[in-house]
């Protein structure tokens, strides 16, 4: 439903967006996780034909971005980072307007209204004018107007920014809900977004893929690593570099630090020995031990190992376990 192939973006010279190619399948929800500045916007921008690309090129149900502009329009439906809302027209009359700017009939109009007003628990400010919502409820009218015409396909940049916690779960359904009839690709930076919300997961980062697949098998690729909790009272300019030579250690953080008693988060091998060679580290140093455990590696982990600029995994590296993965999902 969604096809990018080598696609490019440079803005002068800067390369936002290098060479990627993945595609989004009818039904699929889809999150593009990577962290600012990423090219998420960019590559969004260019699907929902407000960008053309510099190199490639990108489709949605078989229409060419570029040159069949309105077939591809019809079909979609955005919700850009910012929803530029006509500041003097009430909710109502803007959803109108909208309705009637993507040419659906003048006696569905509003049905269509009532019905995106209802989706989007917009009930109470129908009168209100765009110019006097909080952020959230604006994010909510953005929504709204991205599905007016019941697209095919949403692209939704970052749909729950500036909403509260009660209104992401709301939003969050909304988009579920969406999933089989409407093909949805989302942007975040926000990981619980893409674990409730999305069947499959790519991770964008400086303008290439670094990852696309489920998030439980983004998980079980890293099976054969572990996150270590460690709680001890020493000298907390002392202690990293105690801890790093233990072997089978890949990388030691600070997480905590209050009172002379310091937490750390160690990433490791998934090996036991690596827990007991910790404690002996620490006793041996003379050091009081208050916890050591293993954690497991959360998508957060995987996320920041993916999108570290020196990462301590090769994605691509032998040493992964894939025997787990179905190579379907998989587009990597
Ligand atoms: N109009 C523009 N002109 C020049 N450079 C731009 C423009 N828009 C984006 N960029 C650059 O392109 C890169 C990708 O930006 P983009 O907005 O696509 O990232 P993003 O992943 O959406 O980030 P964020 O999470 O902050 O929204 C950044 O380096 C950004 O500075
Ligand atoms: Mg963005």
């Amino acid at each position: 439903m969604i096809k990018v192939e080598g696609l490019t973006k440079r803005y002068g010279s800067t390369e936002a967006v290098k060479n990627i190619s993945f595609e989004v399948d009818k039904g699929e929800i889809v999150g593009f996780l990577g962290p600012n500045g990423a090219g998420k916007t960019t590559t969004m921008r260019v699907l929902t034909c407000f960008l053309p690309p510099t190199e490639g090129a990108a489709s949605i149900a078989g229409f060419d971005v570029l040159s069949e502009t309105l077939e591809v329009k019809r079909r979609i439906g955005y919700l850009p980072e910012t929803p530029p809302l006509y500041s003097e027209m009430s909710v109502c009359d803007y959803l109108e307007f909208v309705a009637r700017l993507k040419g659906i009939n003048s006696v569905d109009v509003a049905s269509r209204v009532d019905t995106v007003i209802d989706r989007c628990n917009l009930g109470d400010f129908r009168q209100k004018l765009n110019g006097q919502l909080s952020k959230g409820y604006r994010q909510r009218v953005g929504l709204a107007q991205a599905l007016i015409h019941d697209p095919e396909v949403l692209v939704l940049d970052e749909p729950t920014a500036g909403l509260d916690p009660k209104q992401i779960i709301e939003v969050r359904q909304l988009i579920s809900n969406l999933s089989g009839d409407h093909t949805v690709i989302l942007s975040t930076h926000i990981l619980p977004e893409v674990s409730t919300t999305c069947g499959r997961v790519i991770i964008i980062n400086e303008g290439r893929i670094e990852a696309s697949d489920t998030p439980e098998n983004l998980t079980a690729r890293l099976q054969g690593h572990d996150s270590i909790w460690l709680e001890l009272d020493g000298p907390t300019d002392q202690v990293e570099s105690k801890l790093a030579v233990v072997p089978g250690v890949e990388q030691v953080t600070l997480a905590d630090e209050r009172s002379g008693r310091s937490a750390w988060q160690v990433q490791a091998d998934k090996d036991p020995s690596v827990r007991t060679a910790l404690a002996k580290a620490v006793i041996d140093a003379g050091w009081g031990l208050f916890e050591v455990r293993s954690v497991g590696l959360s998508l957060e982990d995987i996320f920041l190992k993916l999108t570290d600029s020196d990462p301590l995994l090769d994605y691509d590296s032998d040493e992964t376990d894939d025997s787990e993965v179905d190579e379907g999902t998989s587009s990597k």
